[in-house]
């Protein structure tokens, strides 16, 4: 505290403005091309953070110039987007959700940290925690799914694992949960645009999983870049500085997206980069990324007395503070300074195929051709996915390289030495070309099962990758059908970042799997599942529409005066369409079958402050070990605002062998019951409430009791 006091008393206003300044270095670039890092910037104090710069060497490069260079010898802090692995890549964020797994979600967080740290970098702009329930919206693929509870739980579990138990610590970085909030509501799930949400949505949905954040020590938050019914996140105090800082309590550091101070001019909210320095630092942003707004506009700013020194002031407080919590002071080189332990990366690629295989959803499974038989003599592997590694990496690949990948058709080769495995592309994932479907066509008529792998390009999901047709691209679906036509055992893998509308498909294939995209050990852990040596485990972390015209869908929708009733035609439906998803959040299929029974919720009256003990039976009546994973989902029967059809409120895992029979429980606080109520606080209303437990979010497989909530 004394040196970030020292430091403030010494600095010009030019060097105060510094740390509030991240720059990029040149690489990745996800907006237009702002400011980028010179020598002579860093020397002069006028950069106080840097981005999309890793490796020891490069980034020890840059830090001597900050220490040993620059008056004050401040350190930089470097920054990258370290998603879903640093150069051991994992799962994408939605896929890894599916594993439904706090301590999984951690641990690859915690790898990824130490990877990064050893490449010198301080803070990763993760994890992301947008509720996401639009698919048109490319950046669900990022996201942890359509749930607000689950959301929660990854984003404590994300911020342990990127922070580590030391901030300080050579092998931790800061975490930065993002973006704060409700950019997956985006209109029409197009990119960048408005949103406009109710006062009661921001609390219920989007912002829970930063107060998550927020109560596991996350060192920074990132506003979105959309507005808000008009104003843009950058510039939120309500949000920002009323709920967040004031109510949440955050005191770390607000960092602003890639260039969005400097777009707060294209919103139509600020005139100049003059007010829109301004307003982005009065709602408490305290670094600009990228913009070079805070550097061009700060100074013009407090001559105007749009800002105030002492605001100012406590923004290069709050960087400060965060570089020596981080220990840059002490020791600016420790990160980079060390390889991590794993030196060859052979743990962390178990931990990337543990990773992937939990999260491949099994979709359908029409016959029972999965696991393959171990005697299989010919498979063909067929479709643009099958080799394609890069695209295995996903969205944000890091520092990761295709090279390390292990493709679906090396992964299926090296768990099935006895078995011909012949391979064809088909056709390209995108474009017109059907020429290849012939020899294709060909390759399977001599196969006795056949693998076919379709889907997006990694570059199909992510920033800026909205769309309209949640098909499959190209003329994959021609080469689908003339596969298909020749009714041989397929089993489809889907490699994509959002769900597709494949209902067709879906009636076709013998099975169909959701494996997204899976990171470098997806070859691997695809393998493991189809020879069923990994019994399938992941679940779907959100509603997977028939249609496009459906989206947005999630489970937990409110209750209508007209409730969807087949057949009659005033009731909330569409003529065209059923109003059901294609597969219910915690939908996935195991090679096990699981049977619930005897559920007990007791006491059946209970009073603020007490717990209702929620227990039930499970077996597996399967041929094989498995996992299960049953969801806890609660509904308000009457409450003076409309709750929920059903809210989550806890998810179990059990593993159970061939014929076990196991109980679950759950100790649910009468707290877990309390809801925003009229006047937008937590209330704890008495009444009655239905418990359900399931093992996807559809009604049919629940078993249900009712507790009362007494005063
Ligand atoms: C994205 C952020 C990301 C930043 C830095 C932006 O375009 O919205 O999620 O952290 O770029 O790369």
């Amino acid at each position: 505290m004394e040196r970030v006091e020292t430091l403030v008393a010494e600095m010009t206003l030019a060097e105060k403005i510094g740390q509030l300044n991240m720059v990029a270095s040149t690489g990745v670039v996800t907006g237009p091309s702002g400011s980028r890092a010179t020598h002579q910037g860093i020397r002069a104090g006028t950069i106080g953070g840097l981005f999309n710069l890793w490796g020891a060497d490069e980034v020890r490069a840059v830090q001597r110039i900050a220490v040993e260079e620059s008056r004050l010898g401040v350190p930089l802090l470097l920054g990258l987007d370290v998603i879903h692995g640093h150069r051991t890549i994992f799962p994408v964020p939605l896929a890894e959700a599916c594993a439904f797994d706090v301590g999984l979600w951690e641990r690859t967080a915690r790898a990824a940290a130490e990877e990064a740290a050893a490449d010198g970098i301080a803070m990763t702009f993760a994890p992301m925690i947008d509720v996401a329930r639009d698919p048109r919206w490319g950046r669900i693929v990022e996201s942890p799914g359509e749930d607000p509870w689950v959301a929660s739980e990854l984003a404590a579990a994300k911020t342990r694992g990127f922070q580590g138990g030391d901030l300080a610590a050579a092998d931790s970085v800061a975490a930065t949960a993002k973006h704060l909030c409700a950019y997956g509501a985006v209109t029409a799930g197009r990119e960048y645009a408005s949103v406009d949400v109710s006062e009661r949505t921001l609390r219920e949905i989007y912002l829970p999983p930063f107060s998550a954040a927020v109560a596991a020590g996350t060192a920074a938050i990132m506003p979105a870049f959309i507005d808000i019914a008009g104003v843009p996140m950058t510039i939120n105090p309500t949000l920002l500085k009323g709920w967040l800082r004031e109510r949440v309590g955050f005191d770390g550091v607000l960092i602003s997206d890639y260039n969005a101070v400097a777009e707060l001019i294209n919103h139509g909210v600020a005139a100049d980069s003059v007010e829109a320095a301004a307003l982005a630092l009065n709602a408490g942003v305290d670094i600009d990324m990228t913009s070079n707004t805070y550097t061009q506009g700060l100074p013009a700013a407090l001559d105007r007395g749009l800002v105030t020194m002492a605001d100012i002031e406590a923004s290069v407080r709050r960087v400060l503070r965060l570089k020596e919590r981080l220990g840059l002071f002490a020791d600016p080189y420790r990160r980079g300074s060390a390889a991590p332990d794993d030196r060859d990366g052979k743990s962390r690629r178990l931990l990337a195929r543990e990773a992937a295989r939990r999260a491949i959803v099994l979709l359908t499974h029409r016959c029972p051709i999965l696991p393959l038989s171990p005697n299989t003599r010919r498979i063909a592997v067929v479709g643009p996915l099958a080799t394609a590694r890069e695209e295995m990496l996903g969205s944000w690949a890091s520092a990761g390289r295709p090279a390390d990948v292990v493709s679906i058709l090396e992964g299926l080769k090296a768990a099935m030495p006895d078995c011909r495995i012949d391979d064809a592309r088909g056709v390209d994932i995108d474009g017109e070309d059907e020429r290849g479907v012939a020899v294709a066509i060909d390759l399977c008529a001599h196969a006795e099962i056949i693998v076919l792998c379709l889907g997006e390009s990694a570059a199909m999901s992510g920033e800026a990758a909205s769309r309209t047709n949640l098909g499959l691209p190209g003329r994959q679906r021609a080469l689908a059908e003339a596969v298909l036509g020749l009714g041989k055992p397929t089993v489809v893998l889907l490699s994509s970042g959002r769900p597709l509308a494949l209902s067709w498909l879906f009636e076709r294939a013998d099975a169909v799997l959701a494996t997204w995209f899976l990171g470098i050990e997806s070859g691997h852990a695809i393998a493991d599942v189809l020879t069923g040596k990994f019994n399938p485990s992941g679940r779907l972390p959100l509603s997977w529409l028939r249609s496009v015209g459906q989206a947005p869908i999630y489970f937990s929708q409110r209750p209508t005066g007209r409730p969807t009733t087949p057949g009659v035609h005033y009731s909330s439906s569409y003529l065209d369409m059923l109003s059901t998803p294609q597969f219910p959040f915690g939908h996935g299929l195991s090679y096990s079958r699981f049977v619930l029974s005897n559920l007990r919720c007791e006491p059946a009256v209970v009073k603020a402050g007490e717990e209702v003990q929620v227990s039930l039976e499970v077996r597996n009546d399967g041929p094989i070990g498995g996992e299960v994973t049953l969801f806890l989902f609660v509904r308000d029967l009457v409450a003076s605002v409309a709750r929920p059809v059903l809210e989550l409120k806890g998810v179990r895992k059990l593993t159970l062998g061939a014929d076990e029979n196991r109980q679950a429980t759950w100790r649910l606080p009468a707290q877990a019951l309390a809801f925003i109520g009229e006047n937008l606080e937590p209330v704890l209303e008495a009444g009655r409430f239905e418990i359900h437990v399931g093992q996807t979010a559809d009604p049919a497989g629940f078993l249900t009791g009712v507790i009362e909530l007494a005063t």
